[in-house]
């Protein structure tokens, strides 16, 4: 698909240079008008026209195709600490249990496991060298008490990228269970669930899926679920919903797939807005998505250290992510960032005290050109 085409699904580019993916991500057009057509049908003709459970359920198959699952391995989260939370909250831990993580991510992926405390496991935190958590740090952190790892596919602070497909092979080969936060990575990086050996995955709708908040997707291993205790009890979780001759059947009856993890409800107008922003990525394909942002971002690097910035993310061929985090000494990032969205309407964030941008696909090789031009020598 031409640039253009695709340009033209991001009103935000009419307005903004946005390179601020990483944080709330411009809705696309296919999304808006998913939520648009929702709510004209709802406020017009209620459920009488048909249900827009039909609808979830493609969203269900396209989210799992984004991710190499099966449909019945996924169901929909609020955002990524809900599906957190269901594992955190869902397995049978035993005291002094632990979970192993890294010391760089996101509180959204430290809190629930920290809490755990309160059921005597331990969270133990492994601490990066020069922005990277080296792969034998996590290895020498696990014991014969490591029930779980936990990790961000890809850090927000400065974008490095975890080597799932070796992490989920010594998961495998010691026997512990592998969660991985994806909303750093979804919709830009390849994840396949099956190939990386990954048990659990929550990701957020509203960063590189350009969904609105509100929406995301929750993966659990099929054999798994049986094992996880949903830790919210509704009526959608159980195999009969509707079954009210409560003699028949139990509370346990649960889903013995993704489906356990339901309450009431779902948020479909956020879930319609979901599944067209997945279907538009799919249609232009992940690992064309992948390509376009490794140029963009390469190219801004490139930019950035010619023009005398420190790049602080890792950019091997096996680290590198959308996320560009860059400082220097010489400046106040506070003030370029409000200078940059002031004068030129460039959308950066700062993050650590250093400028982070985090351009995706639809991004033009100009507005990147504009960015490194519109800041001063480093
Ligand atoms: C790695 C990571 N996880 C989670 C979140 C957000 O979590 P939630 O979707 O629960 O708001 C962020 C937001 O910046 C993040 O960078």
């Amino acid at each position: 698909m031409q640039l253009e085409t695709i340009r033209e699904k991001f009103p935000i580019t009419r307005n903004y240079n946005f390179q601020n993916h990483a944080a709330i991500a411009p809705m696309s057009a296919p999304a808006a008008e998913a939520l648009i057509e929702y709510a004209r049908e709802m406020s017009e003709a209620a459920y009488l026209h048909g249900t827009y459970y039909r609808a979830a359920d493609r969203v269900r198959a396209a989210a799992a195709k984004l991710i190499n699952a099966d449909p019945e391995e996924v169901t929909f989260v609020k955002n990524t600490c809900e599906g957190i939370n269901y594992i955190a909250n869902g397995v049978q831990w035993l005291t002094r249990d632990n979970v192993v993580t890294t010391a760089m991510e996101f509180p959204a992926n430290i809190y629930p496991w920290m809490a755990l405390e309160q059921r005597g496991v331990r969270l133990l935190r492994v601490e990066d060298e020069d922005g990277r958590i080296p792969f034998d740090r996590i290895a020498a952190a696990m014991n014969n008490r490591t029930r779980l790892v936990t990790v961000s596919a890809v850090q927000w602070s400065n974008g490095f990228r975890m080597d799932l497909t070796r992490l989920g092979e010594l998961c495998k080969e010691k026997g512990v269970l592998l969660f991985v936060d994806a909303i750093q990575a979804l919709g830009v990086h390849p994840i396949d669930v099956r190939g990386m050996n990954i048990d659990f995955l929550s990701a957020g709708g509203h960063k590189w899926l350009t969904s609105p908040e509100g929406t995301g997707l929750f993966y659990c291993k099929r054999e798994l679920c049986e094992h996880i205790k949903p830790p919210e009890i509704g009526y959608m979780c159980m195999k009969h919903p509707f079954e009210h001759d409560l003699s028949k059947f139990g509370w346990h009856e649960l889903h013995d797939d993704a489906r356990r993890f339901d309450s009431g409800v779902y948020n479909l107008a956020g879930i319609c807005a979901l599944g067209a922003s997945i279907d538009f990525l799919l249609e232009i394909g992940i690992a064309e998505v992948q390509v376009r942002v490794k140029q963009l971002t390469d190219l801004l690097v490139e930019g950035l250290r010619s023009k005398g910035w420190r790049v602080h993310s890792p950019r091997t061929a096996s680290e590198w992510s959308g996320i560009v985090s860059f400082s220097s000494q010489k400046h106040d990032t506070d003030k370029i960032r409000k200078h940059l969205r002031e004068e030129f309407k460039i959308v950066v964030a700062k993050r650590l005290h250093r400028l982070r941008a985090s351009p995706h696909f639809y991004n033009s090789t100009e507005e990147i050109r504009q960015l490194i031009d519109a800041l001063p020598p480093g």
